[in-house]
């Protein structure tokens, strides 16, 4: 960011072809000057240029490369005929790790939610059957059981944006961390870029606003560097970073299993991976090509693809993403500092979005069509930068339900009833009957704390130790 004056920013921004930014400047109060022009500051002017010139150009608008696709290999999981020894071996390993305080957890918390239709920061949003606990106290939850479990509290690690960052944090004070040490949860926001028209001028918002957002959650490792995270995991001793997305309270935030895979296999970037429901789930698929593992989004891989199948009869293109990754903390500071290179750094992509502007005359404007260009960078595409890398298999009815849109699929009411179902599997495999139905959805609501219990084995030490007790009934919360 440079520190130049108000007339040398309007100076680079007219040379840059930019100039459009600055056209009511004479309109604003000093105030809005002020802003406008630290906005304007963030601007990565060179940057623009070069994502206009080539994802703006004619070839810019057609997708990512499909050639020489074929699926990512995976490690399978013990039930679907994965080598259960070397499952014991990682999970020990991943629990040293955890003893050792070598691992971080991290959120990814900094998108906009418009799916789900829900006003305020997604992490605020209540998910749990009984006490609708939010998707941050779930984690929170999570994190603090992990760390007494090991013997290790975690730090933790929460990307915001600038639209949701001080809610978020206000949100954390008043719930007093939830029992977190607060000196271990670190919040810090993404950067922004410019929305552009179709032919790559800034947008303003308003007359004193440039029309910016969230630069997606691949901003995170550029934003993990310059907030000083990276340095503070190196101080502490962290090497291991697990990140995941807001939306998903089933989610291990801290997996020894997984983390023992990629520990042992010296992996700067492991995943975790689905069978897919059905051809078109709205998942991105875990390739190989030519000899690096990319992840094609759902959106990107035409739908005869999809639906290929292998000799069994198998969704070729089987493994899909769930956004659960681990990242190696040189690995992120490597691809932090890869510069615009496409054959060192993240690539941008370019989404078409209806943007509210100005015209002219600065009355808004509020499009019907789409109007111009959205810049995002991808975690996943730093996987073909990755060395070793890991995939293996998670299960989905334990691990994924995520909370996206209002209803229907994977919305708040699907995820409650994977959660039910989930202590309904844990509560039947401590021996309780519990009534359900057909598809393991017990007959009434009930709640059990991470705190409690978060995987079967907790769950049933936690059951075990709480001896005989009247039979369990609607609204009860195990905490
Ligand atoms: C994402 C993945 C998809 C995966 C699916 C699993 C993309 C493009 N696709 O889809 O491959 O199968 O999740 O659930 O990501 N976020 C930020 N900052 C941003 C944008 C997003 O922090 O600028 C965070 C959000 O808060 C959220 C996560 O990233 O936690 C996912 O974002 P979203 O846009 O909802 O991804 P999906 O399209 O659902």
């Amino acid at each position: 960011m440079s520190a130049a004056t108000p007339s040398a920013l309007l100076d680079q921004f007219r040379q840059a072809g930019q100039g459009q930014v600055f056209a009511f400047w004479e309109r604003l109060s000093p105030a809005e000057q002020t802003e406008l022009a630290a906005e304007a500051r963030e601007v990565d002017l060179a940057e623009v240029a070069r994502l206009t010139r080539t994802l703006l150009g004619s070839s810019g608008a057609g997708g990512p490369d499909l050639a020489d696709l074929e699926p990512a290999p995976f490690v399978p999981r013990p039930e679907s005929g994965g080598d259960a020894g070397a499952w014991a071996r990682a999970r020990a390993a991943g629990e040293a790790a955890l003893r050792a305080g070598q691992v971080a957890a991290f959120t990814v918390a900094g998108g906009q939610g418009t799916r789900l239709g829900y006003d305020g920061p997604k992490g605020t949003f209540g998910v749990t059957p009984v006490r609708g606990k939010p998707l941050f106290q779930v984690f929170a939850e999570k994190i603090l059981a992990a760390g007494q479990r090991h013997g290790r509290p975690l730090h933790w690690f929460v990307m915001t944006s600038h639209a949701n960052h001080a809610a978020t944090e206000a949100f954390f004070a008043e719930r007093r961390w939830f029992g977190l040490d607060r000196a271990r949860v670190h919040f810090f926001r993404q950067g922004r870029m410019p929305a552009v028209d179709f032919a790559g001028r800034i947008l303003l918002e308003t007359p004193g606003r440039l029309a910016l957002s969230p630069d997606g959650h691949g901003g995170s490792l550029r934003a993990l560097a310059r907030s000083g995270a990276l340095d503070l995991m190196a101080a502490e001793g962290v090497d291991t970073l697990s990140y995941f997305q807001v939306d998903n309270p089933l989610v291990r935030c801290v997996d020894p299993a997984f983390i023992g895979w990629h520990r042992l296999r010296g992996s700067e970037m492991s995943s975790k991976m689905v069978p897919k429901a059905y051809p078109g789930e709205k998942v991105g698929h875990f390739c190989r090509q030519r000899g690096r593992d990319v992840v094609i989004e759902y959106s990107d891989l035409p739908a005869e693809r999809q639906q290929e199948v292998d000799a069994s009869g198998r969704l070729r293109f089987l493994a899909g993403n769930v956004a659960i990754h681990l990242l190696d903390r040189e690995f992120i500071r490597r691809m932090a500092g890869a510069g615009a290179s496409p054959e060192t750094a993240l690539p941008f992509h370019r989404a078409d979005k209806k943007i509210p502007t100005v015209d002219a005359a600065g009355a808004p404007v509020r499009p019907e069509r789409p109007n111009g260009v959205k810049f995002e960078l991808f975690v996943f595409d730093a996987l073909p930068f990755a060395r070793q890398p890991v995939v293996i298999e998670a299960s989905r009815a334990d691990e994924f339900s995520p909370v996206k849109n209002a209803t229907g699929v994977d919305s708040p009411e699907t995820c409650r009833q994977d959660q039910l179902r989930q202590y309904a599997r844990w509560l039947r495999a401590a021996g309780v009957t519990v009534p359900a139905d057909a598809t393991g959805l017990p007959a009434f609501p009930f709640e059990v704390s991470p705190r409690f219990g978060d995987d079967e084995a907790s769950f049933a030490a936690s059951w075990s130790a709480r001896g005989p007790q009247s039979p369990l009934a609607a609204g009860d919360c195990l905490d």
